[in-house]
């Protein structure tokens, strides 16, 4: 029985700083940011959008397309949670008026969360044939103003529909994994933005990624020839290109030529909308789907990583008629529909996301009819709403 990806959803929030602008702003050459880190645009979140907001956004671009009484699952991964004990997904489950009977929860692990929960889906569909598996991965990356992380920040959130005989990506047995208890990245519970040992955390992303793929590589007897393409999460665009040159190592022209093409495709979303923390992966496969213009049976490798540390391998293959279940030029006008921020303005929205809402004051959206948005807080309960 095959499971796998059958629907695939993005939403990005509806303001962006350009990152030459933000270059000029910092005092830095422009070509470290664009070149150096890969990065040309960022999305930013304004007070009205969090992980719940985004996540039901991601999953409105698919939920008309399926079954909703089939749903017996809902998983959400964030490390931007909106609550220490309520789950996100259950406002998810509310907006989409899922059934009472889905089992619905939240997991974290730094950016690993939506790996996990796509890992939990693909065993609960094998189990129960006849359900399928809603997962969203929603995270607002925030360093903070001035800071040398302040270049990889972003904001967005990807769902998928996880199903037998799926229309996408059918998923292979076994993966590889591997973790370890240190302190690259983190985010205490009294402060909004995370804490980061930049250039350390680059390493042990590097070092997961090279055992990780070469575990799998010698469970699975593959080569990296028999990849077709290789993509990865992305904290930003160069992080990627390190590991994919490590992967491209020692291999023929036509391995490397066809490994670098993919990993251009994937990275293209993320180019503009930067770091989705648990759905950053996963943006990469949407930009792989989108722009690769791979056959269907393209073996696939995905590489989670998410800080702590936890790193999995594993893989996929492409299923025929793929192309059907993404819509590039709607995604497309998503990005296109944002507005660029002065550096003084994104300054402004940042420092206002960063307080918590006066309680009983309602806020409102600036974004297009039919957004889901978070207005504020009515006797310290979240209110979620509809434009
Ligand atoms: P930095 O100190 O500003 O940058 O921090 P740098 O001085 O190392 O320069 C960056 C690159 O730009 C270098 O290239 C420079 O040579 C180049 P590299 O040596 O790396 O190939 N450069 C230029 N290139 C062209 N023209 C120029 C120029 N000037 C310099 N003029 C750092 C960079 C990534 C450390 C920082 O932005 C940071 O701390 N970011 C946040 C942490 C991060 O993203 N880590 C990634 C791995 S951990 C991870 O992926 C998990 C995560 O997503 C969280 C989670 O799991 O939840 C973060």
């Amino acid at each position: 029985m095959q499971v796998g990806i059958d629907k695939i959803g993005l939403f990005t929030p509806n303001k962006y700083v350009d990152m030459v602008d933000l270059a000029h702003a910092r005092n830095q050459d422009p070509n470290k940011f664009l070149i150096g880190i890969g990065q040309s645009e960022m999305s930013v979140a304004d007070q009205t959008q969090d992980a719940v907001s985004m996540g039901i956004n991601a999953t409105m671009k698919y939920i008309d397309r399926i079954d909703k009484d089939k749903v017996g699952l809902l998983v959400f991964g964030t490390e931007s949670g909106i609550d220490q004990s309520k789950s996100a997904s259950l406002f998810v489950k509310t907006a989409l008026k899922l059934k009472p009977e889905v089992r619905t929860f939240e997991v974290k692990e730094a950016c690993f969360g939506l790996t996990a929960a796509l890992m939990i889906a693909r065993d609960f569909v094998r189990v129960h044939p006849h359900q399928t598996a809603i997962v969203i991965g929603s995270d607002i990356a925030r360093y903070g103003i001035n800071t040398p992380g302040e270049v990889t920040q972003g904001a967005g959130s990807i769902s998928m529909l996880i199903k037998t005989d799926p229309s996408i990506l059918a998923l292979n047995d076994g993966h590889s994994a591997y973790s370890e208890d240190i302190n690259d990245f983190w985010r205490p519970n009294d402060s909004r933005v995370a804490m980061v040992d930049g250039k350390y955390s680059t390493q042990v992303y590097l070092d997961f990624f090279t055992k990780t793929f070469n575990d799998y590589k010698k469970e699975k007897n593959l080569a990296t020839k028999d990849f077709d393409a290789l993509i990865y999460h992305l904290p930003f665009t160069k992080m990627g290109l390190k590991a994919n040159r490590i992967a491209v190592e020692d291999q023929d022209e036509k391995t490397t030529e066809k490994l670098q093409n993919s990993f251009e495709a994937s990275k293209q979303l993320s180019r503009h909308v930067g770091n989705i923390y648990t759905a950053s992966l996963y943006m990469s496969l949407l930009s792989l789907l989108e722009k690769g213009n791979l056959p269907a049976g393209s073996l696939v490798g995905l590489f989670s990583y998410g800080s702590g540390a936890m790193g999995e391998f594993y893989s996929g293959n492409l299923v025929p008629g793929y192309e059907k279940e993404i819509n590039p030029v709607a995604d497309q006008a998503m990005l296109d529909r944002r507005q660029k921020l002065t550096i003084a303005e994104y300054e402004d929205v940042f420092n206002t996301a960063l307080k918590d809402p006066v309680d009983g004051k309602e806020l409102t959206s600036d974004d297009a009819a039919g957004t889901w948005y978070f207005a504020g807080t009515q006797g310290h309960i979240r209110q979620y709403k509809q434009k």
